[in-house]
């Protein structure tokens, strides 16, 4: 019998690699891990026009695809609290004063008598996410939403109702799926190449210096002001595992506790500020001196001025809620989450995340009943069980064009690319984070949460 994995698969990229066959390397044709690549520029009908509420970090990211690709899109309307950000989008764009708004109710308000743009991009904090996109749908926008879609389940399913009711493309930035490295293993799972998925492990480590920065002292930090870690941080993650295992989860449990970034571990005399003089700031791993100033990490949310002094920068820093002890903030976020998912189809999953890690990866196994894949989040190895022959995806992402410098492992801008394409033939299909798909991960996720607080398994669908 010949290999399961004969004919599969076409030829584009040059590093996937076989091992456990013949010296000479196979021909590129006979590699199953390969598929054409999309380009990452959309073919459209007509340049679209956006409106951003929120130029933060992601709203400003999301312009940068209309810069890269003039003619795709065009960014004429704004909504943001700071005006360094609005102005700064403003400009960008030559957006008119009369389209740049503070609170983006005041931008909806003025879309009453007609739509200012094709799109809506809601690139606002969690909190706001339900509101702006369900009135963004009434008004006739075609939306495109930041993921955490919204803070609880039965908000996650109003959103649902009203782009039924409207019929409006919704798209959630569920940028993983767009990544080549998941897209690959997507793919190879679509082709049979691992036959029928039997179980699945994911697991996210969640780099120490990102969780102090995002869930300790952050905008994330307490799952009452934003959403549980398991769905800021994880939905993603759980988006990933659903869509591999193509069913819906039936039930969940999980577990997880807060230990270490509590008051009983401030060392003694500790201020509530790094920038206060702490006796321990030069060893302590979370020093916000360390990370913000000396080694200038993190410092998107600082906003700070170009070519700022180490000066300036800790006088912002000590005015921000990053120079916060991180044994002394209003966190409540597990550093560790350990939960066990059970699909409609039979498959179990064992999912979790460690936050005290020294790096930042997302580790997959998935086992099927004729080859399994392990990957580690830029390459992974498929196995053909019968044989034991491997391959191993390994692209770069600086080596595919288009793709080179974008967030999420390339998967930022395709995103917008297959948005924008889904929008201008009004076809949902053309994007597979769809607003529908994209629910199934929030309800797994606050179930996973429910769990945790209750200790109960928490039954979804089935
Ligand atoms: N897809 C991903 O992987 C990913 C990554 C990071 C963040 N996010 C999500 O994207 C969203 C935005 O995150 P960010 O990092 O850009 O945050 P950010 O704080 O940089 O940007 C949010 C912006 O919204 C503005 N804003 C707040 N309230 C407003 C209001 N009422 N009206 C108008 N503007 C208002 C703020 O001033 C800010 O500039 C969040 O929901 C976050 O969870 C997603």
């Amino acid at each position: 019998m010949g290999s399961m994995f004969a004919g599969a698969g076409c030829l584009t990229a040059a590093n996937v690699v076989a091992k456990g066959v013949p010296a000479k390397r196979p021909a590129a044709k006979d590699n199953p891990l390969v598929y054409p690549m999309r380009p990452m520029k959309a073919e459209l009908s007509r340049e679209l026009t956006v409106a951003i509420v929120g130029a933060g970090g992601r709203g400003w990211g999301y312009q940068g695809y209309g810069k890269r690709f003039p003619g795709t899109m065009k960014v004429v309307a704004v909504a943001d609290l700071l005006p360094f950000r609005r102005e700064r989008m403003a400009r960008a764009w030559k957006i008119p004063a009369e389209r740049c708004f503070c609170d983006y109710r005041e931008l909806l308000a003025a879309s009453e008598k007609g739509k200012l743009a094709d799109i809506l991009m809601v690139t606002l904090p969690d909190h706001l996410h339900r509101d702006a996109t369900i009135k963004g749908m009434e008004l006739g926008y075609d939306v495109l939403v930041e993921k955490p879609m919204a803070q609880s389940s039965k908000e996650c399913l109003d959103m649902l109702a009203k782009q039924k009711e409207t019929g409006r493309i919704v798209g959630v930035c569920h940028v993983l799926r767009y990544a080549p490295y998941y897209e690959a293993i997507k793919s190879a799972i679509d082709r049979g190449l691992l036959g029928e998925i039997m179980s699945m492990q994911h697991t996210e480590l969640v780099d120490m210096i990102h969780m102090s920065h995002s869930y300790v002292r952050g905008n994330w930090r307490n799952s009452k002001i934003a959403t549980p870690m398991v769905i800021s941080k994880c939905c993603h993650d759980l988006d990933l595992v659903n869509w591999f295992i193509g069913a819906r989860c039936t039930h969940v449990s999980a577990e997880g506790e807060l230990r270490y970034f509590i008051p009983k571990n401030r060392p003694a005399g500790a201020p509530a500020r790094c920038t206060d003089g702490c006796p321990h700031e030069k060893d302590c791993i979370y020093s916000a001196l360390k990370t913000y100033v000396r080694q200038r990490r993190w410092t998107a949310p600082l906003d700070l001025p170009s070519k700022a002094t180490d000066e300036q920068v800790t006088k912002i820093l000590a005015a921000s809620p990053y120079s916060r002890c991180v044994f002394a903030c209003d966190n409540d976020q597990p550093e560790q989450y350990a939960a066990a998912l059970r699909f409609e189809n039979g498959v179990s999953v064992a999912f979790s995340y460690e936050a005290l890690s020294r790096i930042g990866q997302r580790r997959t196994r998935i086992i099927g009943t004729k080859g399994m894949i392990e990957g580690g989040g830029i390459g992974f190895r498929l196995t053909e069980l019968a044989t034991g022959r491997s391959w191993d995806w390994n692209m770069k992402i600086q080596d595919i064009p288009g793709y080179e410098t974008q967030g999420h492992g390339g998967g930022d801008f395709r995103l917008v690319r297959d948005f924008l394409m889904a929008v201008d033939k009004h076809d949902p299909s053309l994007l597979t984070s769809s607003l529908e798909a994209s629910v199934e991960s929030h309800l797994i996720g606050f179930a996973c949460e429910e769990s945790r607080l209750t200790g109960k398994k928490i039954r979804l669908h089935g």
